[in-house]
């Protein structure tokens, strides 16, 4: 006999024992088995997969069918192909571009099939739900009595912008780096920290209350552990209907505009972040018989607007030139050479230090108005021009003929009457 079927025979042998042993010890299975899984019984953590991988069915389709079909049409759903058609791939590219890949744990994720070489690595390629999700075998099991099962907690990790920092980092694609650097980084800290708590402020600052917000309309919803403006505030995971599977269109650039607006505020009340109207030249107020034109960027930059300048990105040259991706949020002079060739810095054409002149003029005159003067029309009027001015952010940039006319107008109606001078009422 050759040393296969010794094998063979020795194997059968050891199974026909188990019956015997487990009669030797009176059959007491009380204690239930700890083999595989059982209904009720719990289950291991281990990562599912695709039920179809040639059809990007993840387990999750058969219950969670919208949300599937969604994703399908993300870049993420396709991630793997990407690697293969690549000319340069590497054992180091697979686990941002995988499900699963953990090597400390043996999860049945995409690192254990590979290093089984297992016909099983089809079912973890790509960026499948359970990346973001945790595996799912707990939850799909046992999701009648709790569907929450194991599936990372919907208000913690996430929400964290590190679920998607983790792989869109690195000199390729930075994102995490950048946007660390940007304020939504720091959003949640704002007024020391009141506007997690404060539902008047929340949707603009907190990531769950934004969503919430766009998506069922629901205002004021306070989380139980708010995110600043992360990756997830902006973006879904389970729809491509938008550009950079953004949660609102771009178009008239509604996802910035949610927040970068005035409040619909008028002459009397406090102007806040007047970016969007200022920029569209659609102020709540403007001086009777005056007619405001708007310069060219509100319309020759319509389908981007704010993102022509504020997330303008360029690709990775080399390490030495790592690529941008433009999620610092802050304008950047190269998005301004692709239409004014040879700018060097933001004040062309010296527009932001004729509006700041304007702007610094008007706030003399308010500091000069007596206390008796505070409640009369003109002054609330240039009060207003003077705000919205100073806080749509970009000293006329974004609008230079309506900045410059309104600026102009509050000048031309407002004169300061200081305390004391007998005038003013
Ligand atoms: C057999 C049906 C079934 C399968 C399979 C299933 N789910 Fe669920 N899932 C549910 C039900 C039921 C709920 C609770 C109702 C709801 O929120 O829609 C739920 C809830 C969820 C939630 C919301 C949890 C929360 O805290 O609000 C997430 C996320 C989720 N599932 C993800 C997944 C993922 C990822 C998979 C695949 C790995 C999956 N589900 C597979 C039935 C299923
Ligand atoms: C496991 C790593 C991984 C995680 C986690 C991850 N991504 Fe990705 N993402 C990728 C890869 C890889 C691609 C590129 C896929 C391709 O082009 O084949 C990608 C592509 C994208 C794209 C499309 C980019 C394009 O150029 O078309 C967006 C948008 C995106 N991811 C957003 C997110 C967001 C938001 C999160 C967190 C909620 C996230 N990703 C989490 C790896 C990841
Ligand atoms: C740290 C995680 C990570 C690693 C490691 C990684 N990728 Fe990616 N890859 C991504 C992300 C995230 C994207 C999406 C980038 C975007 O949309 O800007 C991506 C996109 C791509 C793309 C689409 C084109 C592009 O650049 O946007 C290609 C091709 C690609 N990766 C190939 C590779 C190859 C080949 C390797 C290994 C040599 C690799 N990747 C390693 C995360 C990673
Ligand atoms: C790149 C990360 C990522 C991937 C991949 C991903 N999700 Fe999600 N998912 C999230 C985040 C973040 C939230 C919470 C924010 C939101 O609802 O957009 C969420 C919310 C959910 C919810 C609860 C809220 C809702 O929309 O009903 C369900 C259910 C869900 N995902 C299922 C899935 C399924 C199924 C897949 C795969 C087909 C999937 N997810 C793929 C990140 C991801
Ligand atoms: C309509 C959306 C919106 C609402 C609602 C909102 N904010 Fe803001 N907030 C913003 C935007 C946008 C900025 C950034 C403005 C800029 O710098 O141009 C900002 C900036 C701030 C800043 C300055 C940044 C800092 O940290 O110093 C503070 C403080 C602040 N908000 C507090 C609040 C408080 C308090 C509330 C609730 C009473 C609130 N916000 C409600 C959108 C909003
Ligand atoms: C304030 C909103 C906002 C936040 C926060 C944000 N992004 Fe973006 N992201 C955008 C916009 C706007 C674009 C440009 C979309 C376009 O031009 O098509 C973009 C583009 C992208 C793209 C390229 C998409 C494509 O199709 O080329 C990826 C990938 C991406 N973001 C990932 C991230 C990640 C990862 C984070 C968190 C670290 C993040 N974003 C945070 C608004 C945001
Ligand atoms: C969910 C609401 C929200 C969205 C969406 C949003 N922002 Fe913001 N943004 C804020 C808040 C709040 C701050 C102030 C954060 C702070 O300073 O604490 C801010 C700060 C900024 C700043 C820095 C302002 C300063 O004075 O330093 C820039 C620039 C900016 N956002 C640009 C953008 C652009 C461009 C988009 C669209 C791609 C966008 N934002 C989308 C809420 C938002
Ligand atoms: C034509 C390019 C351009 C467009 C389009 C544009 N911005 Fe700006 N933005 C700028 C410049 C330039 C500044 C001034 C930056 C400086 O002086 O440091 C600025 C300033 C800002 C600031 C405050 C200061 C800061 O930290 O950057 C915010 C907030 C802002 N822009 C948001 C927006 C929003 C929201 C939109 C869309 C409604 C938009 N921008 C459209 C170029 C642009
Ligand atoms: C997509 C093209 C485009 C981009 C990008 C762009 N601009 Fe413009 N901009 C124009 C056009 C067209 C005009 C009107 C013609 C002119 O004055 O040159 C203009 C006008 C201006 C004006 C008014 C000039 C005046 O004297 O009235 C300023 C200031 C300005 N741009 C600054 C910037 C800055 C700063 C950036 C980058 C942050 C920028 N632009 C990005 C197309 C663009």
């Amino acid at each position: 006999m050759n040393g296969y079927w010794t094998r063979r025979l020795q194997v059968l042998a050891l199974l026909m024992l188990i019956p015997a042993m487990m009669l030797a010890a009176g059959c007491e299975q009380d204690e239930g088995p700890t083999g595989p899984v059982v209904e009720g019984a719990a289950v291991p953590l281990q990562y599912i997969g695709y039920s179809d991988a040639v059809n990007r069915n993840p387990s999750c389709v058969q219950c969670h069918q919208e949300t599937t079909f969604g994703w399908r049409l993300t870049a993420h759903a396709d991630a793997l192909t990407t690697i293969q058609e690549s000319e340069h791939a590497a054992s180091y590219c697979y686990p941002c571009h995988t499900t699963g890949w953990d090597t400390s744990d043996s999860l049945l994720g995409a690192d254990d099939a590979w290093a089984a070489a297992s016909s099983d690595t089809l079912m973890y390629r790509d960026v499948q739900c359970e990346v973001c999700h945790g595996p799912g075998s707990q939850h799909n099991n046992a999701y009648v009595d709790s569907p929450t099962d194991v599936l990372q907690p919907v208000d913690s990790e996430l929400w964290d912008a590190e679920l998607c920092g983790k792989c869109h980092e690195g000199t390729h694609h930075p994102y995490m780096e950048e946007w660390e650097l940007s304020a939504h980084a720091g959003a949640d800290a704002s007024a020391g920290g009141l506007v997690a708590t404060n539902p008047s402020c929340a949707e603009c600052h907190i990531a769950q209350s934004f969503e919430r917000w766009v998506t069922t309309g629901e205002s004021g919803y306070i989380a139980s552990d708010p995110q600043p403006i992360t990756c997830q505030a902006c973006h879904t995971a389970h729809s491509n209907d938008n550009p950079g599977q953004l949660r609102l269109p771009l178009g008239q650039n509604v996802i910035c505009a949610k927040c970068h607006n005035a409040e619909g505020a008028l002459p009397g009340e406090t102007v806040h972040h007047a970016t969007w109207e200022v920029f569209n030249g659609t102020l709540g107020f403007g001086y009777s018989g005056e007619e405001y034109e708007n310069s060219t960027h509100t319309t020759a930059l319509a389908t981007e607007a704010c993102v022509a300048c504020h997330v303008f990105s360029s690709p990775y040259v080399s390490e030495a030139v790592p690529a941008k991706t433009g999620h610092t949020f802050e304008p950047r002079i190269e998005a301004c050479q692709q239409c004014h060739e040879g700018a060097t810095d933001f004040d062309i054409n010296g527009v932001q230090t004729e509006i700041q002149g304007l702007i610094t003029q008007l706030q003399a005159e308010i500091d000069a108005a007596g206390t008796a003067q505070e409640t009369t029309t003109s002054y609330l009027n240039a009060k207003f021009v003077l705000e919205a001015m100073i806080s749509e952010g970009s000293l006329g940039v974004h609008n230079t003929d309506y900045s410059r006319k309104l600026l102009e107008d509050a000048l031309a109606d407002f004169t300061p009457v200081p305390s004391g001078s007998g005038g003013g009422r």
